[in-house]
């Protein structure tokens, strides 16, 4: 979910739908918006997109200049009208916009139940806005911290009462929030672009972190205590434009493209281009302390699992350290075997993935040193990792990750080959060799995105499929969970990636005639027996789209059609192989007429377990 809030002189409501839709991809089955007019406070709200709640509110606008606003992913109760956000108490003086759960929500909605409040709708947040009715006391920043004190969950909330017109109060406990500082204004936000058309000025809340909003500024508190906190404000240098769209027809499109800059951009600086070696100098441990590291958990969601799942094989073959890669929400629940040379990577593009960030707290809750991969600065897991490496990918916007993605796998090569270096299990020489590689990436991949009329075309063949497998083997099988990933997210088609050596235990039995499957054959070493399960599939009926290296001329003699990705050292194909299996998603995305950015029943940051 996305929340902002705006106290100031401009109408809030155009303030406030501005900064929502730099939010939407948060989520986005309903919105709604809280603005303090001459008539009092007034809420208007919509189920649907953002575009449904703008129609309401230009046929009849709700002025004033002070306003709390939401775009919404359901968590409680079902996409409607009355389940969207603000929520008001029965006499309409409180509102309340917030992101995440109440975990308490049913025994203090049951208590004030039976004091007589009439709840309209079931959402957790009404009952906050009852809450602070019940307990008011003519002051709303003493009244949300005793509100915030009984309840449990992870949250950020947005508070305005008609009681107290010049004030809003925002509270993070968990769930990202900013508030931003103007000239005779001031700013709540979930995240900086919402702000920062308006703002360049901000606070990021930490847990537990309260902030009142004036006219004439903003003050931070501790919710619980109500001390006074007085925080360095954080200057926000980077450019709107690079989280609007460019020329392209969606953000997904606009960041496949942004690939070459911001795999550049990853490698920045940490590349030593005379010795050829990789340096981290924002890693805060000494080289001695990383060498003796002799076991690594790699923990994350989705797209950033598979950018895990990547690293796992480098991170094995140059260090020969043993890494395990774990789904979050299974590994936060694990009683997972900790040593004192247990290093836990996480990667989270946001930074805030409820489950990513529960496992990375476990770990340290055990002692164990967190190193992050993430692409937001000031994101909860930056700020509580012990080590982080940012991917420096810039803003993604597109729920399906891709930049993001690439940008993670860069980040795990540097720190392969640093662990490797410190580590001395490569020779100066083999590092340099794959350095050089590395650094031809960009072109490479800018070579792909240079002919995609083969993938285009063949995206417009699978568009009428029901069902579609990937298969691989080795880090072509890790690619090929990552293009089946992109596909099913965003084409709606059901669709599986397999080891290809596997097929035969069973997957096998759905291949028949025409059943579209991608066939990734650019490891050397495994190279004949991938053609052999081609030629298996091939067998049965399957089309078969390959994937080889420049140069490779007999995967066309088995295959149906042929992507040919320019060649690099084994170890570093998977950038190059995901780039076509992208666009391949995006153009059966499209070709489907479909909304690319924004898939059915998904968000871009799930902060809710
Ligand atoms: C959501 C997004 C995915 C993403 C995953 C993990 O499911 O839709 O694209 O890979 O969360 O997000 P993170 O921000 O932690 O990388």
């Amino acid at each position: 979910c996305g929340i902002v809030g705006y106290i100031g002189d401009k109408q809030a409501q155009e303030v406030i739908i501005g900064g929502l839709r730099k939010l939407e991809y948060r989520g986005y089955d309903s919105a709604g918006i809280a603005v303090l007019t001459e008539q009092g406070l007034l809420v208007d709200k919509a189920k649907g997109r953002l575009a449904v709640l703008e129609g309401k509110l230009a046929a009849q606008p709700l002025a004033g200049n002070a306003g709390i606003g939401h775009t919404r992913w359901a968590t409680h109760g079902k996409p409607s009208d009355e389940n969207s956000h603000p929520h008001t108490d029965s006499s309409h003086k409180f509102a309340v916009v917030h992101n995440g759960i109440i975990e308490n929500f049913l025994p203090i909605k049951e208590e004030l139940i039976a004091k007589g409040y009439a709840f309209t709708s079931e959402t957790d947040t009404e009952v906050i806005a009852h809450l602070l009715a019940d307990l008011y006391d003519g002051d709303i920043v003493s009244t949300a911290r005793k509100a915030v004190q009984r309840m449990r969950g992870a949250y950020a909330l947005g508070i305005m009462t008609e009681h107290e017109p010049d004030k809003l109060v925002a509270v993070r406990l968990a769930s990202p929030l900013i508030v931003g500082i103007g000239e005779g204004e001031s700013f709540i936000g979930s995240d900086i672009p919402a702000l920062l058309e308006h703002t360049r000025d901000v606070y990021i809340l930490n847990e537990g972190e309260m902030a009142v909003l004036t006219r004439e500024g903003v003050q931070l508190m501790d919710a619980q205590s109500g001390e006074k906190i007085e925080r360095d404000v954080f200057h926000v240098d980077w450019d709107l434009v690079q989280a609007e769209k460019g020329g392209y027809d969606s953000f997904m499109l606009k960041e496949i493209y942004e690939q070459p800059q911001a795999v550049r951009d990853t490698m920045g600086a940490r590349i030593d281009q005379e010795k050829k070696q990789v340096i981290l100098p924002e890693l805060n441990m000494s080289d001695a302390e990383l060498a003796a590291y002799d076991r690594l958990y790699i923990v994350a969601c989705g797209t950033s699992m598979h950018a895990g799942l990547v690293g796992k094989d480098v991170l094995e073959k140059w260090t020969r350290v043993p890494v395990e890669v774990a789904v979050a929400s299974e590994f936060r629940y694990r009683d997972p075997i900790y040593t004192d040379k247990t290093l836990m990577i996480v990667i989270s593009q946001s930074g805030e993935t409820a489950d990513t960030l529960a496992a990375l707290r476990e770990a340290k809750k055990s002692g164990v040193r967190v190193l992050a991969i993430t692409n937001v600065v000031g994101s909860s897991v930056a700020r509580e990792a012990d080590e982080v490496i940012f991917t420096w990918a810039g803003p993604e916007v597109a729920v399906a990750s891709t930049k993001a993605y690439t940008s993670q796998v860069i980040a795990l090569y540097l720190f392969a080959l640093y662990f490797a270096q410190v580590k001395g299990t490569l020779a100066a020489a083999e590092i340099a060799e794959v350095v050089e590689h590395l650094q031809e990436l960009p072109a490479k991949i800018g070579a792909i995105l240079a002919n995609v009329e083969p993938i285009r075309q063949f995206a417009q063949s699978i568009q009428d499929a029901t069902s579609l497998f990937f298969i691989g083997r080795g880090l072509d099988y890790a690619v090929s969970l990552e293009g089946s990933l992109k596909l099913k997210e965003i084409s709606y088609i059901h669709s599986e990636a397999y080891a290809a050596g596997e097929l035969k235990h069973g997957t096998l039995a759905l291949i028949e005639e025409n059943v579209p499957v991608v066939a990734l054959a650019t490891q050397p070493d495994i190279y004949e027996k991938m053609v052999s399960n081609i030629v298996e599939v091939k067998a049965r009926g399957a089309h078969v789209l390959g994937f080889a290296l420049e140069g490779d001329r007999d995967l066309a003699k088995s295959v149906d059609g042929v992507i040919h990705v320019p060649a690099t050292t084994p170890m570093l194909t998977p950038i190059l192989t995901v780039i076509p299996l992208q666009l391949l998603a995006y153009y059966t995305s499209a070709a489907r007429g479909l909304d690319v950015d924004k898939p059915r029943n998904l968000a871009k940051s799930v902060t809710v377990e």
